[in-house]
């Protein structure tokens, strides 16, 4: 297997290490081999390099089994050095947009002994997956300026939608819940003001779902989804929802599975012909990297996840173990979790309990 890696800023930078150990001793013990290869690319590179990402790099990456991404991105509040969103948009809107990996694909579950900020809410309450739409909507950076920096000034941003890119994500949840005997698909939109893109949204939805007699289905508003996913999260088993709203319930879905450190994701192309990319959902995280106290088990999911991809699902399955069994103990906890476990030591744990 090629896999390509790319730790990317901050705290992706220690994660990533740390995932590939896990990786190593998945390796070892289930006897695949992989060859990787390194990329640079990121917020630091660009500063010391003034590149992004190359299209040669983007070509090389494209024709890899599978990358493992860390994170991207400067300090949120802004770096005089660094165009607004260009990392971000260049490194990693570019692999999802033009690696077509039009699904991404966020597993949402609290695991035992791992706080939640949910009153009464246990393991069982929490266990959905969300399929956010990856190639299009309000990410396409479709729009402009008229008018820039006159009190005249117009901006447009343009969600794209189109019946292609739609239809195949609520296919996807569709399939998703078949194959993994989930009961139930909630499409989440915004139809009563979106009245053009999420009528879209809805009418491919009410035709996908008679495809699917046995699965039941379900529709709700964003702005009720993200108070039920606090209120009565249960009621929640496959999610399918635009790029946007994916981003927000995400890190939402992440609060309540225990935080940014606990989140996986898979940026997926089902088609299999370009690689697919598996990160963390939690960003750079500025605010505490270079100390050793980010949660790498978000990173360990998505080294899981993309084995699974790769068809070792064996291995797969031993590191969700792995990961479930540590953080059921509060000594294998990071600061994020109350803890004061460091991220190596999370490793440690993690690879002691695969061996
Ligand atoms: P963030 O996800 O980096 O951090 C949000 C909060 O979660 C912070 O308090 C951080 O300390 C905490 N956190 C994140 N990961 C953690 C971990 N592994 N363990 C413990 N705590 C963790 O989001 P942000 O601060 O809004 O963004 C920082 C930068 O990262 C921005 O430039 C943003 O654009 C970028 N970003 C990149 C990605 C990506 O590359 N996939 C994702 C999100 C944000
Ligand atoms: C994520 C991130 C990205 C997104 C940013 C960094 C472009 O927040 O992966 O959730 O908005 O998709
Ligand atoms: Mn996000």
């Amino acid at each position: 297997m090629k896999i390509a890696v790319m730790p990317g800023d901050g705290v992706g930078k220690e994660v990533i290490p740390q995932g590939l150990r896990v990786l190593k001793a998945a390796a070892r013990k289930f006897g695949f081999t992989y060859d990787t290869t390194d990329y640079p690319f990121g917020a630091e590179h660009y500063l010391e390099t003034g590149i992004t990402l190359p299209d040669a790099a983007l070509k090389e990456l494209a024709a890899h089994d599978a990358i493992l991404f860390g994170a991207v991105g400067a300090d949120p509040r802004g770096n005089a050095r660094i165009p607004q969103g260009l990392i971000e948009t260049d490194i990693l809107l570019t692999m999802r947009f033009e690696l077509d990996q039009y699904i991404n694909l966020r597993p949402t579950r609290l695991l035992p002994g791992v706080p939640t900020p949910l009153k009464n809410v246990g393991p069982d309450d929490i266990d959905m997956v969300i399929v956010r739409e990856n190639t299009e909507g309000l990410y396409c950076q479709n729009g402009g300026f008229l008018y820039k920096n006159t009190p005249h000034e117009v901006a447009n941003q343009i969600e794209v939608t189109t019946r292609h890119g739609v239809e195949r994500a609520i296919r996807f949840a569709f399939e998703y819940a078949r194959i993994f005997n989930r009961k139930k698909v909630s499409l989440v939109a915004k139809t009563n003001v979106l009245r053009f893109a999420h009528n879209l949204w809805l009418r491919a939805f009410e035709e996908v779902k008679k495809e699917y007699p046995a699965i039941e289905t379900d529709y709700h508003h964003v702005d009720a989804c993200t108070m039920y996913m606090v209120t009565k999260p249960k009621i929640y088993d496959v999610i399918v929802t635009t790029n946007m709203f994916g981003d927000i319930i995400t890190d939402l879905g992440a609060a309540i599975q225990g935080g940014m450190g606990m989140a996986a994701s898979g940026n997926i192309n089902p088609t299999r012909q370009t690689a697919s990319m598996f990160e963390p959902v939690h960003g750079s995280a500025p605010d505490i990297a270079g100390k050793n106290f980010a949660n790498p088990i978000a990173t360990f999911f998505s080294v899981a996840m993309m084995l699974d991809f790769l068809n070792q699902g064996d291995a797969a399955a031993a590191i969700n173990q792995a990961c479930k069994d540590v953080v059921a103990d509060p000594k294998n906890h990071t600061r994020d979790l109350g803890g004061t476990a460091s991220t190596t030591q999370v490793g440690d744990a993690v690879c002691a309990k695969l061996a």
